[in-house]
């Protein structure tokens, strides 16, 4: 996580530049800022504890700087203060950086024996304290950098200053995304090209192992040895650039205003006929397919794990990316692992997938981000139009996924002769009438508004379900968790006495979803299980169910293949009207962040 930003011109003063760039980083972490730069020869480093609107009142009136290099973290290492924020200087040296130094105590350690002295608890620190010993050693940076890069483990995107340099920005890039953008008289570097897009859409990519050198107009890019490298200079293809919350007082609410499109968006390449659906990936020689996931994406691959067992008879496991990673995955030829990430730049997601590229086996992914490292790294990608999402706690990103996941096994089972063509013609219409479904579902704001105001004083909330509905209260308690603070559990619906119904008390409040008529009824029972110790109950159905004590939000009839789309929705607006009662920051919830790029 964390976001970096660098820009260095021939004239331009880049301080409104770093600012932007920064703002638009925030989703990567927003728990402090900090600028470096260097003006009249001098080196000027200023931080907050706090959000970069924060540092732009400290800065926004400096002129004439035409090099510098900001960032906005995520703590890993050390409390969120200004002591521990970034850039952090050791003599020469000023860094700013993404990653984990994960041998840093060690490091730490000799170079105290050397006589270095730190202020931090953090990292970064050290990994300045580093360069700057081989740079006082050899004199040289090049020499500098290839001995970093052999001497320290874990992960790091790094940009860097040096006092006696004051025309060029350094790189470094391990494990961390790091892109460099080219202009006219000057050129940017940055985590993520959205940061940079406003002045420049071309850009050169850094993989692992590879550092740079950046001038106003000059760009180096070396291996590890030092050889100069001849890089594709890329050009962002990507349409929306748009980050405005319009009329919306939160990015989240105008997100999970947007599904309707965003959805429609995603599928439509496969929704209009039989020979469309059948642009998807074929599948029938795999024999399981295993999910990799994290977070929501991990949710996303729990309900198609439901539709891919259930309609194309695939066996699917779904794994959480940060386990898979170090477990034994017993992968054949006979084992497609489709990959799901919004940001495309998940850590563990990341390295789940190399570990499968290592194995040789094949590889499949839902992505949302172009050019991302996921989307570079898989076999083949299948992108989400969801289009750029702020709102740390992901919606339309999620039903993408789902409604990608769900054409991909819908067309598994056609493949498979499992569902005859009329069903097909039949599902694929009510995938093209999918937004006009999920408007008026959307547009029942009384009801979640409602429902808010019951629950928000709450201390635990229980969601539960059984098969996809179980994958679905995962999903509903997490956005609740995320954004109101309000300790909840999703728990399967037949478990709950299994121990946790213990916690159930007087007017405990239970959300569950009833939308496969197969056990609906054992949902029902679970409920009048929880009624009968107290718990107030809220039920999201497509049946005509009328129960005392079960407050009912009905959803249309649809197939199964569209249901999770619509069974969300009442789950996300629940969540926001309730953190939103609660005074929460919605957008940018405490200690999260929405790209997570370290272990
Ligand atoms: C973070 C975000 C979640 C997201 C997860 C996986 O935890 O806050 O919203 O689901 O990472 O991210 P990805 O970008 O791989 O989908």
């Amino acid at each position: 996580m964390c976001g970096i930003v660098g820009s260095v011109s021939s004239k331009t003063n880049i301080i409104s530049i770093l600012l932007d760039g920064l703002k638009t980083l925030e989703y990567r972490g927003y728990d402090s800022a900090g600028i470096s730069y260097i003006k009249d020869g001098n080196l000027i480093i200023n931080k907050v504890k706090g959000r970069v609107k924060d540092l732009e009142d400290n800065i926004k009136k400096e002129s004439n700087v035409t090099i510098g290099i900001a960032h906005t973290r995520w703590a890993t290492h050390g409390k969120v203060n200004e002591t521990n924020a970034h850039p952090h200087n050791v003599g020469n040296v000023t860094i700013v950086h993404n990653g984990i130094i994960e041998n840093f105590s060690k490091l730490k350690h000799k170079l105290k024996e050397k006589g270095y002295e730190f202020k931090s608890q953090s990292d970064t620190e050290i990994a300045a304290g580093l360069l700057d010993y081989y740079y006082k050693k050899y004199k040289n940076i090049d020499k500098t950098i290839q001995k970093f890069i052999k001497k320290v483990d874990g992960s790091y995107a790094i940009c860097m200053l040096l006092n006696n340099d004051p025309d060029t920005i350094y790189v470094i890039k391990k494990d961390s995304p790091l892109i460099i953008g080219k202009g006219e008289n000057i050129n940017f570097i940055a985590s993520d090209v959205p940061a940079i897009l406003k002045y420049t859409k071309k850009y050169y990519i850094l993989e692992d192992y590879e550092y740079g050198k950046i001038t106003c107009n000059n760009i180096t890019i070396y291996d590890k040895d030092g050889n100069v490298l001849k890089k594709d200079l890329k050009e962002y293809q990507g349409s929306d650039l748009s980050s405005d919350k319009g009329i919306y007082e939160h990015y989240m609410l105008k997100e999970i205003l947007e599904q309707p499109s965003t959805i429609r968006k995603t599928v439509n390449p496969y929704i209009n006929n039989i020979q469309d659906l059948l642009k998807l990936p074929d599948l029938t020689k795999y024999e399981r397919i295993d999910i990799i996931a994290c977070g929501t994406a991990m949710h996303a691959g729990l309900a198609a794990k439901y539709l891919f067992e259930q309609y194309s008879n695939t066996k699917c496991e779904v794994s959480l990316a940060s386990e898979y990673r170090y477990q034994n995955n017993f992968l054949n030829n006979k084992v497609l692992s489709i990959f799901i990430s919004q940001s495309g730049e998940t850590a563990d997601t990341l390295a789940a997938l190399k570990k499968v590229k290592e194995a040789k086996c094949d590889t499949l992914g839902i992505v949302n981000v172009k050019e991302s490292s996921i989307a570079r790294t898989l076999d083949k990608v299948l992108y989400t139009e969801a289009g750029t999402e702020i709102a740390v706690a992901s919606t339309k990103a999620y039903t993408s996924q789902v409604a990608l996941l769900s054409v991909l096994a819908l067309s598994n089972a056609y493949r498979k002769n499992l569902i005859k063509e009329e069903k097909i013609n039949k599902i694929l219409e009510e995938f093209r009438s999918v937004s006009s479904i999920l408007n008026s579902l959307l547009e029942s704001t009384n009801t979640y508004e409602k429902i808010a105001k019951e629950i928000y004083q709450k201390s635990d909330i229980f969601y539960i379900g059984r098969t996809i509905d179980y994958a679905l209260a995962m999903e509903g308690s997490l956005k609740l968790k995320e954004i109101s603070y309000i300790h909840s559990e999703a728990y399967a619906a037949g478990e709950l006495k299994h121990g946790t119904i213990s916690l159930i008390t007087e007017n405990t409040p239970v959300f569950a979803s009833a939308t496969d008529k197969h056990i609906n009824a054992k949902t029902i029972s679970n409920l009048k299980e929880v009624i009968s110790r107290g718990a107030k109950c809220y039920l999201i159905t497509d049946e005509d169910i009328k129960e005392d004590n079960i407050k009912v939000i009905k959803i249309k009839k649809v197939s199964m293949f569209i249901k999770p789309l619509l069974t969300i929705i009442p789950y996300q607006l629940i969540a926001y009207y309730t953190a939103k009662l609660k005074g929460c920051d919605i957008d940018k919830p405490r200690n999260l962040a929405k790209s997570v790029t370290v272990e």
